[in-house]
């Protein structure tokens, strides 16, 4: 194919006075002479200024939006307003019609996010979707890079797997037995000895098991990947296939962690700000009329760009949960009955509503909550010398609530292993996890950050089924 510049370079202008050969696909047509072209290469639209005498109507009519064109021209600093770059077309080919009739994505009629939703084959043409996934992209980016940057190694764990003791969620179960004829074992139960993998087998909820295994030998390490959860929450927070990244750090406890969970999210917001201002700026004028058609109780203090820049200067508020149960017991919507779930006792789990009073009503900014109860947490975090707590950490940001969680691991196997007596965790089943405090066992720490909610938390948007490109969701796999 003809070689091409893309918009993002062309609007740059370094090319101004050269022939340019650009192809995207139209966003407008107006006055039978400008074209808005777009390529994904940015937010911006290329405009393109077609003499329809040399045209020709019969190709003017086909210059619908959504069409594919190629146009060879000359790319020269623009007279008019709005642009300062555009391309006079020489010759104008048509690679793909779209016929306005039938294209869902009109410009006149702005569709509804929800209906987008259902063409979510289609909703990356969108200006929003557009910017949306190139943030995506730019923090999946920015996350490796950070890591990279510090001696982390990128470790790729298991998707399917044996072991279903992180006890995180419900697991989707992975077969290829015949679901109209399981075999059986004598006592009448599956006999999964006759499945692909001889056990049973599922997706996994988490990396972090198999990334503790590598942290114990490569020092620092990390995972990126898909997890998945079976649960039935269908929520604006929840998706069943999820992407989470879990970095695992040996000889280090649960300050490191916070710290290094700070330092990252601090991170990846500032790379977000350097690097995705056309589409955040974009995304900060959406946020600001999404905000406008509110109640006016329900409006945001900040605006989206000025939200991530106030998360870059303060120090995230870290306290323990003990003393956070405290503010919610003394809370005004606590005493006044305004809590679904009101706050009576020490030991009592944390849920949305308490988590965002902290962050949006209290502090007023990301919170860090440290020392959980033991019992609400997860068998592998270390136990606190208190004999009811554990160390582990929840970080807490606004409009979102949780956004990580994790903890510093119990590093010694008789505490360990006691644990999981406890809490009927298999351990037969697990001594390849146990061996890792059986053969030179340290103090090591890590955490979970919901990628999505990441993205929920950048892009301004409210529903995470708008931030991955097909949202798997109970009673949904389309596409
Ligand atoms: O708190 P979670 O369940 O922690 C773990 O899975 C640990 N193994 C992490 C670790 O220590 N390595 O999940 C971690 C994060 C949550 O804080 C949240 O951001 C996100 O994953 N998350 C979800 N995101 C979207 N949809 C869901 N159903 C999610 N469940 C958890
Ligand atoms: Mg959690």
């Amino acid at each position: 194919m003809k070689k091409r510049i893309k918009i993002v370079d062309a609007l740059r202008g370094e090319q101004v006075g050269q022939p340019v050969t650009v192809m995207g696909w139209v966003r407008s047509f107006r006055n039978n002479q400008f074209i808005a072209l777009n390529d994904g290469s940015c937010f911006g639209s290329l405009q393109i200024v077609v003499d329809i005498d040399k045209l020709g109507l019969e190709t003017a009519k086909r210059l619908t939006a959504g069409a594919a064109i190629s146009v060879d021209g000359l790319l020269i600093a623009s007279q008019g307003k709005g642009q300062t770059v555009e391309v006079t077309a020489q010759q104008l080919e048509i690679l793909g019609d779209c016929p306005a009739d039938e294209y869902p994505l009109q410009l006149k009629n702005r569709p509804s996010l929800e209906y987008l939703r259902e063409i979510a084959h289609l909703r990356f043409r969108t200006n929003t979707f557009g910017a949306i996934f190139r943030v995506r992209h730019a923090l999946s980016f920015a996350i490796h890079q950070f890591y990279n940057q510090r001696g982390f190694v990128c470790m790729h764990s298991p998707i399917i797997t044996g072991s279903d003791a992180e006890g995180a969620g419900e697991m989707f179960r992975v077969t290829t037995l015949p679901l109209d004829k399981l075999p059986k074992t004598a006592d009448g139960k599956v006999d999964f000895k006759q499945d692909f993998f001889e056990k049973s087998t599922h997706l996994t909820v988490s990396g972090q098991l198999e990334a503790e295994l590598a942290a114990l030998a490569l020092g620092q390490v990390y995972t990126f990947g898909p997890t998945f959860r079976a649960e039935n929450s269908n929520t604006s927070r929840h998706l069943a296939e999820f992407w989470m990244i879990e970095p695992e750090v040996a000889f280090a406890d649960l300050t490191d962690n916070m710290n290094l969970a700070e330092d990252m999210l601090k991170y990846v917001i500032e790379y977000a700000l350097t690097h995705c201002r056309e589409d955040l700026d974009f995304l900060n004028q959406r946020f600001a009329e999404e905000d406008k058609s509110k109640p006016v109780a329900e409006r945001a203090e900040m605006g989206l760009l000025e939200k991530l820049q106030f998360c870059l200067k303060e120090p995230f508020q870290r306290l323990t949960y003990t003393e956070a149960i405290e503010i919610l017991k003394n809370s005004t919507p606590n005493k006044k009955g305004k809590f679904k779930y009101p706050i009576k006792a020490w030991g009592a789990d944390l849920q949305s509503e308490h988590e965002r009073y902290l962050v949006e009503k209290h502090f007023k900014k990301p919170v860090i909550l440290t020392d959980y109860p033991m019992e609400i947490k997860a068998f592998y975090m270390r136990q606190n010398n208190d004999g009811k707590t554990v160390a582990a950490m929840d970080i807490l940001f606004p409009g979102i609530g949780e956004i990580i969680g994790g903890s510093q691991r119990e590093e010694r196997l008789e505490k360990l292993k006691q644990r999981m007596l406890d809490m009927h965790i298999p351990i037969e089943e697990m001594q390849w996890f146990l061996d890792t405090r059986r053969f030179g066992s340290c103090p090591h720490a890590g955490f979970g950050l919901g990628f999505e909610r990441l993205i929920l938390f950048i892009t301004g948007m409210t529903n995470i089924r708008d931030v991955i490109p097909f949202p798997r969701f109970p009673g949904s796999a389309t596409f």
